[in-house]
């Protein structure tokens, strides 16, 4: 079992966020205001598939996971306030959020179901989120030093996300859910993960008018192919998620650790004071 523990973060984010906030750069700005457009629908459903799943363990599973679930949930709750916080900022730079409607139009074909395929969809979304955190956290320069705040939240967001990784995969495994399903949905969130952050970086860049720009390719293609682009070192961890014998704990997660232990001023355990 994982110990998770519950963090408040101490930024500011009521203070407004820069145009090109990242490094200047209209590129990665526009991707990682686009993923942050995705959390506040995407982790509740998260929360509901992981709190859901859980009702339907048995009394001594209960027992195993109670903790975990209820570090995962207060985890997850306290990452989409944030970002509800940071993206009323970018509804404030004219930017629209069409992520989300489309997100919670498709979600509507799986009420109802049976809810290994809500973990089934979680689990597939927390590795995507795994590995991409542990990308942040190995490569923290590229988000820049104009607004500390902001990549502190990234950071912190990724270390979570890293240090939570096992527990829709654990609650999809303790409900039997099978290896076909499990891929069959992996296969389907990348193909939506992959379309939707596109489409919504496309309309950020659009929405600011960098889209047409060579410096915005130029970046773009940096950030995700280059040497060390984000689809070139994360294509390996994704695919090691189709193997029978895969479970997220199987991947590195020193990043996230170090991370927390070097940065503990940055936040606060939840129910302990604040230090003057
Ligand atoms: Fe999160
Ligand atoms: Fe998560």
């Amino acid at each position: 079992m994982t110990d998770l523990v519950v963090r408040r973060l101490l930024v500011d984010m009521e203070a407004p966020i820069a145009r090109h906030w990242c490094a200047g750069d209209a590129f990665r700005t526009a991707l990682f205001n686009a993923l942050s457009m995705s959390f506040p629908f995407g982790e509740q459903f998260f929360i509901d598939s992981v709190r859901n799943g859980f009702k339907e363990l048995s009394p001594e599973q209960q027992e195993r996971f109670r903790a975990e679930v209820q570090g995962f949930v207060g985890q997850e709750a306290t990452h989409r306030r944030l970002h509800a916080l940071y993206n009323a900022h970018l509804d404030a730079h004219g930017l629209v959020n069409a992520w989300e409607p489309r997100a919670r139009e498709r979600m509507k074909r799986i009420e109802g179901q049976d809810v290994r395929h809500w973990l089934g969809i979680t689990a597939a979304n927390e590795h995507f989120t795994a590995i991409f955190a542990d990308f942040m956290l190995h490569n923290a320069d590229l988000l820049g030093d104009q607004d500390p705040r902001l990549a502190t939240l990234w950071l912190w967001h990724s270390a979570e996300e890293s240090e939570h990784k096992t527990t829709a995969f654990d609650l999809y495994q303790a409900l039997g859910g099978s290896h076909a399903w499990r891929i069959t949905w992996m296969r389907r969130v990348t193909f939506f993960f992959l379309i939707d952050a596109l489409r919504q970086t496309f309309n950020n860049l659009r929405r600011d008018g960098t889209l047409w720009r060579w410096s915005t390719w130029k970046s773009g293609f940096s950030y995700l192919f280059g040497q060390r682009g984000l689809v070139r070192l994360t294509y390996g961890p994704w695919r090691e998620y189709f193997r029978g014998d895969f479970h997220p704990r199987q991947q590195d997660a020193s990043a996230s650790v170090r991370w927390l232990r070097e940065h503990s001023d940055q936040f606060v355990p939840v129910g302990q004071a604040v230090a003057a």
